[in-house]
């Protein structure tokens, strides 16, 4: 436990096995970024000196998941891992029915495809841009329903991924029986990592009790969102991480979770729900899919290393390093005058990149041109959260995204620091420097999710 009477608040854990990072040059990081497309996603992960694109699978695990990994139990069914696994998550969420995925968006196709039809309506705070997918590959349409605070990256607010409640009952109220499920988003990722109060979870179980609509949790960042729950809501201080974990998922008939994020995974997943029908059919597609229900696509030493990191996310020193790194960076930029997301959010920092390059109109994908930026000066890669990864509409229109951001996402345990402040450092030189970014033009896209591979180039001085 950390001791109040100190000011910092370190690592609570120090390193067994490390892991190193190679130096490039300003001219080697051009080169790479041209071969790449000017798509961050397509570098070699060698070629980046700090990676931030992604919390996701990327922490490091800790010696007691090592140790449970090595009693993996690799039978087909049955397996002693998957019961360790069950366990886990049942005594955290209290669901009735777990199924094991290989990873988030595994459980949020099985869930979708299972359940929606065209032409059916689901709910969220924000979903993420693979939930959004797999409900718009369905024909099923996915409606956003922040706060309007949760939209104004300046603002600040203890709880801005909280859902609209009024919107969504005006959803569900017009949309009578098309509404199969409805979700909220812990913490709200492509809304700045920003969390969900308990208070507005249980006003959203209330109003889809109402209707007769199941709520689920998309859970991945649960243990996070139930950190600001302990330091934000009023009369939640005294409760511990796992105590408000339960209260959250109390409220809902099921989730879905990518364990990459707060099950401490480097791959993983769950659908969990409470309706035996429902659970029949996804098992079905489970095995259709992803493998037989007792170890859905993982093998039975990835149940193990979950097994424990479901609880290892809801230690009370980790989550106050864990936030705490995320907000050191925050300050830094803020008191440097960059425009981030405030406040800051659980797993990343969101630089507005809006606000910070005004010169660059959306249709020149800001954020993307920042991301880029970053990575040229400084080897820092981040993720575009804006008009490349939200702009294109399911008809195939172009609208800018509501908000143009560059996410910076920590991988847990992973960097020190001083990798903190030498970031600090890169973002203020390119802040200095914001007047010379250019805008991108795409010169290539995918259909769907064109993040991962659309490529670019930047926009001439002149055509700006
Ligand atoms: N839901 C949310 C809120 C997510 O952030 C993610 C993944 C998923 C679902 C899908 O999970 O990747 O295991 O299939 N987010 C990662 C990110 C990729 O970078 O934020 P997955």
């Amino acid at each position: 436990m950390t001791s109040d009477s100190f000011h910092t608040i370190i690592e609570p854990f120090r390193i067994k096995s490390v892991e190193p990072i190679r130096f490039t040059t300003r001219a080697d990081r051009a080169a790479a970024l041209e071969r790449s497309g000017y798509n961050p996603f397509l570098l070699r992960a060698d070629e980046v000196l700090i990676d931030l694109l992604t919390d996701s699978g990327t922490g490091a695990m800790s010696k007691h998941q090592w140790a449970g990994m090595m009693r993996g139990d690799e039978s087909y069914a049955g397996a002693d891992s998957f019961y360790r696994f069950e366990a886990a998550v049942r005594d955290i969420t209290g669901l009735q029915h777990i199924i094991p995925t290989h990873q988030g968006r595994a459980a949020e196709r099985i869930l979708f495809t299972t359940i929606l039809k065209p032409g059916d309506i689901v709910p969220n705070n924000t979903h993420f841009d693979t939930t959004r997918a797999n409900i718009e590959a369905r024909g099923a349409v996915a409606v956003d329903l922040p706060t309007p605070e949760g939209r104004q990256p300046q603002v600040r607010a203890p709880f801005k991924g909280n859902i609209d409640l009024a919107a969504l009952e005006r959803c569900l109220d017009a949309n009578r029986g098309k509404v199969p499920l409805v979700m909220i988003t812990v913490t709200n990722n492509s809304g700045g990592g920003q969390p969900v109060s308990l208070e507005n979870i249980r006003g959203a179980r209330d109003i889809c009790r109402k209707h007769g609509v199941p709520l689920f949790l998309d859970c991945c960042r649960y243990a996070e969102n139930a950190w600001f729950i302990k330091t934000r809501e009023q009369g939640m201080e005294a409760k511990s991480p796992i105590q408000i974990a339960r209260a959250m998922f109390a409220c809902v008939d099921g989730a879905t979770m990518s364990a990459k994020k707060d099950g401490m995974g480097n791959i993983g997943g769950f659908l969990a729900l409470n309706d035996p029908d429902w659970t029949e059919r996804c098992k079905n597609n489970l095995i259709l899919t992803e493998g037989f229900t007792t170890y859905g696509g993982l093998a039975g030493y990835d149940l193990e290393a979950l097994a424990v990191g479901f609880y290892e996310a809801l230690d009370e020193d980790y989550l106050r390093y864990r936030i705490r790194s995320i907000e050191y960076l925050g300050d830094l930029l803020t008191k440097g005058g960059v425009p981030i997301v405030q406040p800051t959010g659980g797993h990343a920092v969101y630089i507005d990149a809006k606000a910070m390059l005004p010169h660059i109109p959306p249709a020149q994908f800001p954020a993307w041109a920042l991301a880029c930026a970053l990575y040229l000066e400084g080897g820092v890669r981040g993720v575009e959260i804006g008009s490349v990864m939200f702009g294109r509409q399911p008809d195939g229109t172009e609208k800018p995204a509501a908000m143009e951001l560059v996410r910076l996402a920590f991988p847990r345990r992973v960097y020190t620091q001083s990798h903190v402040d030498y970031l600090g450092e890169v973002i203020l030189r390119v802040y200095a420097m914001r007047g010379k970014i250019r805008g991108m033009r795409m010169t290539h896209a995918p259909e769907v999710l064109r993040h991962f591979t659309a490529q670019f180039s930047p926009v001439e001085p002149d055509a700006v």
